[in-house]
């Protein structure tokens, strides 16, 4: 018998025809028991809808159904598919066979009734069966794979850079450390590593040797941060998309922010309508018609300088005062997208004495050529730079931040070997997600969140 995926069942030109009989797997959404025949609501994960099953008394195990399947047991069904009498679906099964895979009894969480996300987290393992999280996993398989079409169509080669780290790529000593050593004993020497190492913040170090070898490359893993920032926006464990150029400048990164970006959501748009219909109905009125906006227009792209002067001309009270030489605050990224463009922002040219080591000098002497990329609702979700080639320049940077340059030796190297000016940029993969489905918490997003006090799971 033929296994098969119930939305290939669902689609509006299905190969599977009426008359035909199939075979599918999945849990119980809904059990009706109406006495002369049983209405089983199956859902198996590969779209939103659930497919209908009519269990007939006549199925030699009928009594045991009604009585033993609840929702969230599994089963697997074979019969043949009938045209539905129902609306809101085409088709349904006409069951010839049902076999219980999975009972499951009633201490189940996830009844009928809806959920709120607080509590679907404490339920991690579960949350998947619900509408909203299995459409955001599909909307992050859909985005993780078009991602990869996306460098890959633009020969960027893909790269894996790893985990395990002696260097701050940030320099923000937000860094998890790693250790063998055993409570008590001292002193790094005696440690795995012979030095210390830590969980890495960004792949963007290793990536920057690649692409200085072959051009046009990306990183695409897990990354981690200690910073103790318990909001909607940050986690512990997060992956970080990291494409790098040679040959480069700031605005070929921020071009390709734009063109990746556009790509990607409008690969959504044509190919997740269903569960991105579920978001626009029910978690973020407009959210197609905004990401079908920005897919289209370009991006407004603007200097630090002009953010700044937005930011003080704004009839607002900010929390954090707005002068030249700040970083900008989540509400003021908030304000100059939301409130002011009403669309995404490209910030260019932030001071140089607020952005991470490795950032280029302009000749101004003041600024960067940093560039973050700002969405409404969410603030930052790309950070880029062209980086520092100059050798010399370099190593003043990396001393004016107090890092030890011998750490960064073959850092230094990629300048002295063939160096060549180069840029990139790392987008936050969680809150792209966050800004296509419109979902509130970056923790709701991402299969198993880690955060400051949440590691069950
Ligand atoms: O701006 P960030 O810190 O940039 C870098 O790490 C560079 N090395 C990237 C590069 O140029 N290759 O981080 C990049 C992005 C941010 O824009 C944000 O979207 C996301 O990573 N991010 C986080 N996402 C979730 N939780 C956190 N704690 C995050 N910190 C940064
Ligand atoms: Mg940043």
């Amino acid at each position: 018998m033929t296994k098969v995926k119930i939305k290939y069942l669902l689609e509006e030109h299905s190969k599977h025809k009426v008359g035909t009989s199939i075979t599918v797997h999945g849990w119980v959404r809904t059990l009706r028991d109406q006495k002369k025949f049983a209405f089983i609501e199956l859902n198996d994960g590969s779209s939103l809808a659930s497919i209908q099953i009519i269990a007939d008394s006549d199925l030699e195990n009928f009594a045991e159904i009604v009585e033993k399947v609840a929702t969230g047991a599994a089963l697997s069904v074979t019969g043949e598919l009938v045209k539905s009498p129902g609306k809101g679906q085409n088709i349904e099964i006409k069951a010839s066979k049902i076999k219980i895979v999975g009972l499951c009894d009633s201490s189940y969480p996830l009844q009928k009734k809806r959920h709120s996300f607080e509590f679907l987290r404490s339920i991690a393992h579960l949350r998947p069966r619900t509408n909203s999280l299995g459409a955001v996993s599909r909307i992050r398989n859909a985005l993780f794979m078009s991602s990869h079409k996306f460098f890959q169509d633009r020969d960027f080669l893909s790269v894996q850079t790893p985990i395990i780290t002696a260097s701050d790529c940030e320099g923000a000593g937000e860094m998890f450390r790693i250790t063998t050593l055993k409570e008590g004993e001292k002193g790094s020497s005696k440690d795995f590593f012979g030095k210390p190492a830590f969980l890495t913040v960004s792949g963007q170090l290793n990536a920057e040797a690649y692409a200085l070898s072959f051009s046009d490359i990306y990183t695409f893993g897990p990354t981690f941060r200690a910073e103790n920032s318990n909001t909607t926006r940050h986690l512990a464990e997060f992956w970080m998309l990291e494409p790098e150029m040679a040959f480069a400048d700031l605005k070929d990164t921020y071009k390709l922010a734009e063109d990746y970006l556009q790509y990607v959501l409008s690969e959504l748009l044509k190919n997740h309508h269903k569960d991105l219909s579920l978001f626009n109905q029910f978690i973020s009125k407009g959210l197609i018609d905004k990401l079908e906006h920005v897919a289209k227009n370009p991006f407004e792209v603007l200097e630090y300088t002009e953010a700044v002067s937005i930011l003080e001309k704004a009839k607002k009270q900010f929390e954090y005062p707005v002068k030249w030489g700040i970083d900008l605050q989540s509400e003021h990224e908030r304000y100059i997208t939301e409130e002011h463009l009403k669309k995404p922002a490209i910030v260019i040219n932030y001071p140089k004495d607020i952005k991470a080591f490795y950032m280029r000098n302009n000749d101004d002497g003041k600024t960067c050529a940093a560039m973050d990329v700002l969405c409404p609702g969410i603030g930052e979700i790309m950070g880029g730079a062209q980086r520092e080639e100059r050798h010399n320049i370099l190593v003043e940077k990396i001393k004016a931040m107090n890092l030890d340059p011998k750490e960064y030796q073959w850092y230094l190297d990629l300048r002295r070997y063939g160096g060549t000016p180069h840029a990139g940029f790392g987008l936050g993969f969680e809150r792209l997600i966050q800004y296509a489905t419109g979902m509130e918490n970056i923790r709701d997003v991402i299969p198993f969140p880690r955060a400051p006090k949440q590691i069950d799971f």
